[in-house]
């Protein structure tokens, strides 16, 4: 294969791994004991799919998601990228994989405020060494409809702007996976809704699969796949 020359973590770029969580289990110290937070979670993330999970409150979903993007060691199971356990490599190798395989959307959009918008994907296309970072940087505010805002800072934009922007970045360094927890958590109706069909058209210029956390229903059924928390486990 013409990729067998790359550097290590170069084959990431080519979005088309897979990604399996085995037997994930994971517990927490509580007041009273080692509390069980979840008992044996398994996912298949093949490319370009589409998995929402939901599930109440507490249930592990951020936990979850975590452990999947190599944040988080479980406490027993494997999270296998490209053949290994992402947990079996040194913190430095992780990050590494880490910044190329993952691209992050938050509740709470999480965009640096002191730098203007456009440098907040900038930014992110830098530490991972893409070259015409600024091109790619406005290609990307195109794509979500805030060119004419790239040079404002992140506080004078609204909520539902400021994940759009959110998603450019999570997108602009082409990950092999979103992962998303509650994007439209801190978004009003008019919000969500706006956001919902801009990560939906996003993801499907896409080739990353998504892995999506969210109590909106609606938003879920943007997925190919659905699980809820519960328990520990996985239902579909
Ligand atoms: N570092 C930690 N130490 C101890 N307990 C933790 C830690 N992180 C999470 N927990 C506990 O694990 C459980 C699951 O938390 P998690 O944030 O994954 O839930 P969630 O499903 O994302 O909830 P929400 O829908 O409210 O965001 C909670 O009971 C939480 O208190
Ligand atoms: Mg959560």
């Amino acid at each position: 294969m013409a990729h067998e020359s790359l550097p290590q973590f170069e084959t990431f770029r080519y979005n088309n791994i897979m990604i399996q969580l085995t037997d994930i289990q994971k517990n927490y110290d509580g007041p009273s004991g080692e509390i069980e937070i979840l008992t044996g979670v398994s996912i298949p993330i093949p490319p370009k799919a589409s998995i929402a999970i939901t599930g109440p409150s507490g249930s592990g979903k951020s936990t979850l998601l975590r452990i999947l993007a190599g944040l988080e060691p479980p406490t027993k199971g494997r999270v296998i990228v490209h053949n290994q356990n992402i947990y079996d490599l040194t913190d430095d190798d992780r990050a590494t994989l880490r910044s190329q395989t993952f691209g992050f959307i938050f509740q709470s959009f999480r965009l640096f405020p002191a730098l203007t918008v456009i440098e907040n994907i900038q930014l992110s296309l830098d530490i991972k060494g893409t070259k015409n970072s600024d091109t790619i940087a406005h290609e990307w505010m195109e794509n979500v409809g805030l060119a004419h805002r790239k040079d404002h800072l992140p506080e004078t934009l609204s909520g539902g702007e400021q994940q759009r922007v959110a998603i450019a970045r999570a997108l602009a360094t082409n990950p092999s996976v979103i992962v998303a927890d509650e994007p439209t958590g801190n978004l009003d109706k008019k919000n969500s809704d706006g956001i919902q069909t801009m990560l939906q058209s996003c993801m499907e210029a896409s080739n990353a699969a998504l892995v999506l956390v969210t109590h909106d229903i609606e938003l879920a059924k943007i997925c190919d796949t659905q699980y809820e928390l519960s328990n520990g486990q996985l239902l579909k």
